[in-house]
């Protein structure tokens, strides 16, 4: 366990492992697997929001999509307030993903082109049987595209008539439809202009107090994760190696990976800029298909010993709610 669990956490993830299989030949035999994420626990409270970092390749993806169940994990538990994910079927699914939504990093991708936006929008709608009759539907899509910052004139436009920007704003407005308690964004703006980026962060964050809405928040740009997140996470290959407090986490990273992570943020100060140390690692990742022996980053690390190539080191609490899977520190 990682993090202290109560009435107040809504996302409780153990020991989960995302695993997919490598195959090869004719009769398409298994030959080993690519370990996108490997036993990773954490857990979410009630309104808060999680950021998770970690360069290209680390799992990200394949964390969220197996915490949705959108991938079946190879093994763990995804606890959503106290009923486990995994082995929900059938009707309980169904009602389950009304209260977990997904929001995607492309949202032109994501949206159906020969749709309307009011059909986007509507479809969880009349999925989930929410709406009486063919004028609440409509007002309901108008009160949906209101609240996203969008005009209900727009309605009966298609994706391609958007924005990126809108179009964003589109999949937020369908993700909301179904009234989440926990929304799973996965890059939301990665693909977006940096100043429409900061329109859709204080979108969310508007949504999120209006709402008391839980996020998991994935993105590359730091920056932008401390500003959102209450608490970060940091991954590499497959593991968490550090969760804390955000301002704890960016003022104080203790694990080298995260330290090498946070001096490539470019500082405002161009003097200080100059002036300062770059962590540069050395070499790729490892693939997660052969991850190394022991600590997955001890290849690659600055102060690795020959210690850390004996065992996997846990996440420990070295200050209370700073965690840090790392025998160095
Ligand atoms: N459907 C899949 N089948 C097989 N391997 C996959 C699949 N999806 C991802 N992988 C592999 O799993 C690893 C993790 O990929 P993932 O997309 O989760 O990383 P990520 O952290 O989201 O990266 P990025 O920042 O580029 O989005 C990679 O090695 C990737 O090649
Ligand atoms: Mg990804």
């Amino acid at each position: 366990m990682t993090q202290p669990t109560d009435a107040n956490t809504l996302l409780e993830v153990k020991n989960l492992q995302m695993h997919y299989p490598i195959t090869a030949g004719l009769f398409a035999r298994n030959t080993g697997a690519v370990k996108a994420v490997d036993d990773v626990s954490f857990t979410i409270a009630r309104g808060e929001t999680l950021g998770l970092v970690g360069e290209s390749g680390c799992g990200k993806t394949s964390m969220a999509r197996s915490i949705v169940q959108l991938y079946k994990p190879t093994s763990g538990e995804v606890l959503f307030d106290g009923e486990d994910l995994v082995k929900l079927k059938g009707g309980k699914m169904r009602a389950m993903y009304r209260r977990v939504q997904f929001i995607f990093q492309d949202p032109y991708g994501s949206l159906d082109p020969r749709m309307t936006c009011g059909d986007i929008i509507g479809e969880p709608l009349k999925v989930h049987k929410l709406t009486n009759g063919k004028d609440a539907y409509r007002a309901r899509i108008a009160e949906l595209l209101t609240l996203v910052g969008l005009n209900p004139y727009m309605a009966n436009r298609f994706p391609h008539e958007f924005s990126g920007g809108q179009r964003q704003r589109i999949g937020i407005a369908r993700a909301l439809a179904v009234e989440p308690e926990l929304l799973i964004c996965d890059e939301p703006v990665s693909a977006l202009d940096v100043s429409v980026q900061a329109q859709i962060i204080n979108l969310l964050e508007e949504l999120q107090e209006k709402f008391g809405l839980t996020y998991l928040f994935i993105a590359h740009d730091l920056s932008l994760v401390r500003h959102i997140s209450h608490r970060v996470a940091v991954m590499y290959l497959g593991r968490l190696v550090e969760v804390a407090e955000s301002d704890e986490l960016f003022s104080n990273p203790q694990h080298p990976y995260t330290k090498a992570l946070m001096s490539a943020i470019p500082l405002p100060d161009p003097i200080e800029e100059i002036n300062r140390e770059r962590i540069v690692l050395q070499g790729e990742p490892p693939s997660p298909a052969k991850p190394p022996p022991g600590c997955v980053f001890n290849p690659r690390c600055p102060i690795a010993i020959e210690d850390c190539k004996a065992a996997i080191p846990e996440l420990r609490e070295i200050s209370p709610g700073h965690f840090v899977a790392c025998i160095r520190v």
